[in-house]
């Protein structure tokens, strides 16, 4: 039996403050093994937090950054490979394939894409989290499973 995913498709949620952000992310380690986890939202909106939330709980105690230059990381967690892929600069998805997408992303405990959209068709049951400002409220963020 697997554990609840944190949120449904088109569920949405507030969370507040770099911690909720962080627990929010580790709770998606329900996800099973393999899995892909789509991240979209803008400068500042909480991608990292989430993504480090989430590695952490598979037990990695090292720094978790975006993966803006290097464009693909990967964290040996004790609980499994984390792939984290920003794929904000690919043109197109044969970029990320050639960099052997398809293969990392399988034998990964968990991969986590942000800007994926280009990939939203070729991983029909990955979640998407939409990742928002909240106007006004700088204390918060708004997060939305689109899928
Ligand atoms: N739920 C939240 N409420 C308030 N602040 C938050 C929340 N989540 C994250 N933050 C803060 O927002 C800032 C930006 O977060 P983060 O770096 O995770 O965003 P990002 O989406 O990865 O941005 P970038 O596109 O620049 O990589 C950080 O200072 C972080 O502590
Ligand atoms: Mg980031």
């Amino acid at each position: 039996m697997s554990a609840a995913l944190p949120l449904a498709p088109q569920e949405s949620r507030l969370l507040s403050g770099l911690a909720e952000q962080q627990a929010f992310g580790a709770a998606w380690v329900a996800l099973p093994a393999g899995s892909v986890l789509f991240l979209e939202g803008e400068l500042g909106a909480g991608k990292t937090s989430l993504t480090q939330g989430l590695v952490a709980a598979l037990g990695f105690e090292d720094t978790v950054t975006s993966p803006t230059y290097a464009l693909m990381h990967l964290y040996p967690t004790p609980a499994g490979r984390v792939l984290h892929v920003d794929a904000y600069r690919v043109r197109d998805a044969g970029e990320l394939y050639e960099m052997d997408l398809e293969e990392l992303a399988e034998e990964s405990r968990v991969s986590i894409i942000e800007w994926g959209e280009k990939l939203y068709a070729d991983y029909p049951n990955a979640p998407i989290l939409a990742l928002e400002h909240v106007p006004a409220q700088p204390e918060l963020r708004r997060v939305t499973r689109k899928r």
